[in-house]
């Protein structure tokens, strides 16, 4: 347990007191007027403890295929005991707890259906491999503690091989892995930062840390006329010539490690998609600067990543994602405002930050290298 030293209470401390007050909680749970606002407090704070109890109700319902089997139209509890090899009675409770969360709907004969919500998770690409893949995320989380205090190596980061240098991404499977989990999870990020970025009057972009090249498609479906350029990890790009090929996008690649190896030169515009918050500032710093001597005067970088909301803390960026990259071990979620400093500091100047219509998705900080 740990106690701070006491300072003296400032004025507006008192609010917090009163929060803090077992009489105060009873008198506003009968109070009209206040008895709303204390209710809604109480079920928010009782959806933080039981969060982790909803994911994995979720994580049961995905790795059951519930959402898929209902898909065919509402069934009863046996019926789906049976398909998923579960007891009815325990099978039962899973339905009511999905049904609790609006994920699946009871209906008044007992059988149940998908909901809206429920229904949507089917139609968000890469949304069930990414639930799946929470397993190691949640194992490392299963001690916060001791995963704040650091030290010991996560699972996550073993899922992300790269995070220990270009040498820990040598495992072809286990790189497809994650290869595919980015993939199909690009989708709605390349949607959101083509729509908050024109890439008019661009003839030339690579996209650094581009896996298997999902970004650089959606870009030749929206803008045909770019010519285009994959730099990642010779390992990854093994499994892009595929994907590539598959979509027709006529794309260049370059094998390298950017911890190691200079980038090549031409494209008159840079991307990073998710590729910032992998690493620690020391490694981004050096990316940067490589980026500014990659591009010529006037050059542009496109950072497209879920950003954290720096001086007004987001629920989704300040939680989520910086709960996972530091499980990563070697990543950090960054302000618009700290990716400035960076940019800054690297020499780029015209930056500009656009938030995303779903942080959580992304958000994007454009810059430019200078004329001279
Ligand atoms: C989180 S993934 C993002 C992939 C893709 N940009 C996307 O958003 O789907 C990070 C990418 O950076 C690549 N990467 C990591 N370290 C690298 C390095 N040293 N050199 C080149 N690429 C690297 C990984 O192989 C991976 O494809």
């Amino acid at each position: 347990m740990v106690t701070l030293p006491q300072v003296k209470t400032a004025p507006r401390d008192w609010l917090v007191r009163l929060a803090a007050s077992r009489r105060f909680q009873a008198w506003a749970a009968w109070v009209p007027g206040v008895r709303r606002i204390a209710r809604g407090e109480g079920e928010a704070l009782f959806d933080l403890v039981a969060g982790f109890v909803n994911a994995q109700v979720l994580l049961a319902l995905v790795e059951l295929r519930l959402f898929h089997l209902l898909y065919d139209g509402p069934a009863t509890p046996r019926q789906l005991a049976g398909l998923c090899a579960l007891p009815e009675d325990r099978m039962q409770v899973l339905l009511q707890a999905g049904a609790g969360l609006g994920l699946l709907k009871r209906r008044r004969d007992g059988r149940f259906a998908l909901s809206m919500r429920g229904a949507s998770i089917l139609g968000v690409p890469g949304l069930e491999p990414m639930i799946r893949h929470h397993r190691a995320l949640y194992a490392d989380l299963a001690d916060p503690v001791a995963l704040l205090r650091g030290g010991a190596e996560t699972k996550l980061a073993r899922f992300w091989p790269y995070v220990f240098g270009a040498a820990g991404a040598q495992d072809p499977e286990v790189t497809a892995t994650y290869s595919t989990l980015m993939a199909e999870s690009q989708i709605l990020v390349a949607e959101d930062t083509l729509r908050l970025v024109s890439f008019a009057g661009i003839r030339r972009l690579m996209d650094v840390g581009g896996g298997t090249g999902s970004f650089l498609i959606a870009v030749a479906r929206t803008c045909p006329e770019i010519a285009l350029e994959l730099f990642d990890l010779p390992v990854v790009l093994l499994g892009a010539e595929a994907r590539l090929r598959a979509a027709a996008a006529p794309v260049a690649l370059h094998p390298g490690s950017f911890r190691d190896d200079p980038l090549p030169r031409g494209a008159d515009a840079i991307s990073l998609v998710r590729v910032l918050y992998d690493h620690d500032d020391d490694t981004v710093a050096k990316l940067l600067a490589a980026v500014h001597d990659a591009l010529p005067p006037a050059g542009r970088l496109i950072i497209s990543e879920p950003m954290s909301g720096g001086a007004a803390p987001d629920r989704a960026t300040d939680v989520y994602f910086a709960i996972y990259t530091m499980a990563m071990q070697t990543g950090r979620v960054r302000s618009a405002v700290e990716i400035t400093a960076l940019l800054a500091a690297a020499g780029f100047v015209n930056i500009s930050y656009k938030k995303g219509f779903r942080p959580f998705v992304t958000s994007v900080v454009t810059a430019e290298r200078a004329l001279a």
